[in-house]
């Protein structure tokens, strides 16, 4: 198996007072030609670990491997061959889009042509418009144009779907698919679980500057609660939450005031014994739903914590 990254025991912290250690012990193997997603809540570390990656900022301590290279032996070489789109891309709104894509360009010795990377974004239409007139979704993917144009091997991007609509948001997942078919390697970060489902083969799911979880979005749903949820909620004293978890199916339990989840491979085995359960207990059965198990739901098993604020329920 071909490595892109490779990272052991990354360590960072940020001088102050206090100090901010934002990266602690991190370890990260992203697999040539795949998509990976760091996924992880605010302050988690995403963007500290991928700009050490990217060679912006020097680790405190830990092994880095990009490209099977080292920053502190081969920059030069690294920074032809990567693309980045920042969380925050400042570019000058005065330009038009192949001005922005043309200078970037300029920076490479290799690459593709300014209208090649245009038209990968789908953007082609729009080349001579300054990006003042750009709508939010279209500058972000005038920044993938940006980080595309030196013809990357390994492309990061930083939460490169935040604050789009979905149909933008769909539109750079067609591109990083497009991207991944035509054997380039990608890592990004995200707050969206079904952004990582979708892009995403392999997952680390990040919290405190450490990974918590790794493998494919697939497995770590099986592995932490399994793949559907039921949701009850009910009034009347809950029943123990070893109760719960001793329902047959039921991998997993979470037991909060008047509401109940529980992770279960099973459901058409749990939910009428969940049912009875509550009867028996003598509780009213108020909201009832299943669904299919997603990445917040490993993260809240991991944590107790959700990974967005807005997702709190
Ligand atoms: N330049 C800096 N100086 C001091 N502290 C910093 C700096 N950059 C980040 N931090 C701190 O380091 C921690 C990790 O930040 P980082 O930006 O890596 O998180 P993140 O996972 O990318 O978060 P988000 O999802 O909000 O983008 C945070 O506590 C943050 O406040
Ligand atoms: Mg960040």
């Amino acid at each position: 198996m071909e490595l892109a990254i490779s990272c052991r025991n990354l360590c960072k912290t940020y001088p102050g007072k206090p100090p901010v250690v934002a990266v602690k012990n991190l370890n990260l193997e992203v697999r040539s030609g795949s998509c990976f997603g760091l996924l992880g809540p605010n302050g988690a570390g995403k963007t500290t670990t991928l700009e050490i990656l990217e060679g912006i900022i020097t680790p405190d301590s830990g092994d880095v491997q990009v490209l099977g290279r080292s920053w502190l032996t081969d920059a030069k070489w690294l920074r032809s061959r990567i693309g980045i789109a920042l969380q925050e891309t400042k570019l000058s709104e005065r330009q038009t889009v192949g001005e922005t894509v043309t200078l970037f360009r300029s920076f490479y010795d290799r690459g593709m042509s300014p209208e090649e990377a245009i038209a990968l974004v789908s953007l082609e239409g729009k080349t001579h418009a300054r990006l003042s007139n750009l709508s939010g979704g279209q500058k972000q993917r005038v920044a993938l144009a940006c980080s595309l144009v030196g013809d990357p091997d390994l492309l990061f991007l930083d939460e490169p779907t935040t604050g789009l609509d979905p149909q933008s948001r769909r539109q750079v997942w067609d591109i990083a698919r497009s991207l991944i078919d035509r054997g380039k390697t990608i890592l990004l970060t995200t707050h969206y679980m079904d952004e990582a489902e979708q892009l995403c083969t392999q997952v680390a799911v990040v919290d405190h500057g450490a990974t918590i979880a790794t493998g494919s979005p697939r497995d770590l749903i099986r592995a932490h609660g399994g793949d559907h949820r039921i949701e009850a909620q009910f009034s009347g004293v809950a029943p123990q939450l070893d109760a719960f978890l001793a329902l047959p199916g039921a991998v997993t339990a979470r037991v909060e005031a008047d509401q109940v989840w529980c992770g279960t491979e099973s459901p058409h085995a749990t939910l009428p014994a969940l049912l009875k359960l509550l009867e028996v207990q003598g509780c009213t059965l108020i909201g009832l739903g299943t669904r299919a198990a997603t990445l917040e739901d490993v993260f809240v098993n991991l944590t107790g914590r959700h990974l967005r604020e807005e997702s709190m329920r």
